[in-house]
């Protein structure tokens, strides 16, 4: 099952805020629903929550009770520019609204409203599918690196939960482990919402991939000590140089991978990559609910004194300095990186 996916005029997706304990699907109708979708994390991850905001533009057609072509186009960049606003650090969320808007701007004048409704969903639909096909190569390239016997720390949820379908790092795991490499994971739990103990260990567990879930302050102990041979991760966003903004704690994870010598690889489609921003520095980078780290509880009581006070940056950048490689669905790319990444982005 995808993790997104459009059916009887509906936006259905996989419930993320409430697995592993419970699987459950949610109906969309309209693109509000959508945006509020993404800003509470009932969909998550970079390449999903694109797709789900392109057919939240879909959505947004069916809503618009437009009698003309110039007043659909009105109501889809209403609904377009409250998407966008969902989740600021993730570009393939503007990317997907943008490529799904061209179109629409493109057809305008040679369709009829009607046309025009069902051309924004054909484009939306085009986008899920072929993040499945991308996630699939990338995968492949990816799996090129890994080793039989290979322990890998994996950050934050990468998998099929956080795309349409299959994964981007987990992804590149997944397929290592159909080939026959025998593979171990470590998933960091990645704190503060727990993508790693929630999602990525339930996925692993279906895929029958051997895992053990650490705490996040655990990683530096394994890469030290010899026990890791590769650290993967996503991204929601890569700068021209190569810089990397993703999950909270992927920085101090590479940081640890880079003092102990272990290959460190994002991997990430070319919808992630943004050339109009010259380094991670201009990336933003969302500051969520502090609730989001006070909520966590121990022996059943709140961790934190009940004034306390917290920070909760959703991501971080990892400069370019640590990374090995950046595997993308045209190749792996290797610094120096504000050179090469530009050979990997499709035309
Ligand atoms: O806040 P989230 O869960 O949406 O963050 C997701 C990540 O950081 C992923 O690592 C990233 O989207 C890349 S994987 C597709």
């Amino acid at each position: 099952m995808r993790t997104v996916f459009w059916e009887d005029r509906q936006l259905r997706m996989i419930d993320q805020r409430i697995l592993p304990n419970r699987f459950e699907i949610v109906s969309l109708c309209g693109h509000r629903a959508v945006a509020q979708s993404i800003q509470d994390m009932t969909v998550r991850g970079a390449p999903a929550i694109g797709a789900a905001a392109a057919f939240g533009l879909a959505l947004a057609g069916f809503e618009s009770q437009a009698a003309s072509t110039s007043g659909l186009l009105a109501d889809l960049q209403a609904a377009s520019t409250l998407l966008k606003s969902a989740r600021p650090t993730a570009v393939n969320l503007a990317w997907a609204v943008e490529r799904v808007m061209a179109v629409a701007e493109r057809m305008k004048a040679e369709s009829s409203v009607d046309e025009l409704r069902q051309l924004v969903l054909d484009e939306a639909q085009r986008i899920a599918d072929e993040d499945v096909q991308i996630n699939r190569r990338m995968a492949e390239h990816g799996a090129a690196l890994i080793a039989d016997g290979d322990t890998i720390i994996h950050h934050c949820n990468t998998g099929a939960l956080a795309t349409v379908d299959w994964g981007t790092a987990l992804g590149v795991i997944r397929t290592a482990h159909e080939q026959g490499k025998r593979i171990h994971v470590l998933v960091d739990e990645t704190r503060p919402r727990l993508q790693g103990a929630r999602l990525t260990a339930w996925e692993l567990e279906q895929y029958g991939i051997p895992y053990e879930i650490i705490s996040d302050n655990m990683s530096g102990h394994f890469l030290r000590t010899g026990q890791v041979q590769k650290v993967l991760f996503g991204a929601d966003r890569v700068a021209a140089n190569g810089d990397v903004a993703n999950k909270i704690g992927t920085y101090m994870l590479a940081l640890a991978a880079h003092a102990n010598d272990v290959p460190v690889y994002a991997v990430v489609p070319t919808s992630t990559i943004d050339l109009s921003l010259a380094h991670g520095g201009l990336i933003p980078i969302e500051e969520r609910d502090p609730a989001e780290v006070l909520g966590i509880q121990f022996q059943g009581e709140p961790v934190a004194p009940k004034q306390a006070r917290a920070r909760n940056p959703a991501f971080d950048v990892t400069p370019h300095p640590l990374l090995t490689g950046i595997v993308t669905e045209n190749g792996v790319a290797y610094p120096p990186f504000e050179v090469n990444l530009n050979k990997f982005i499709s035309p």
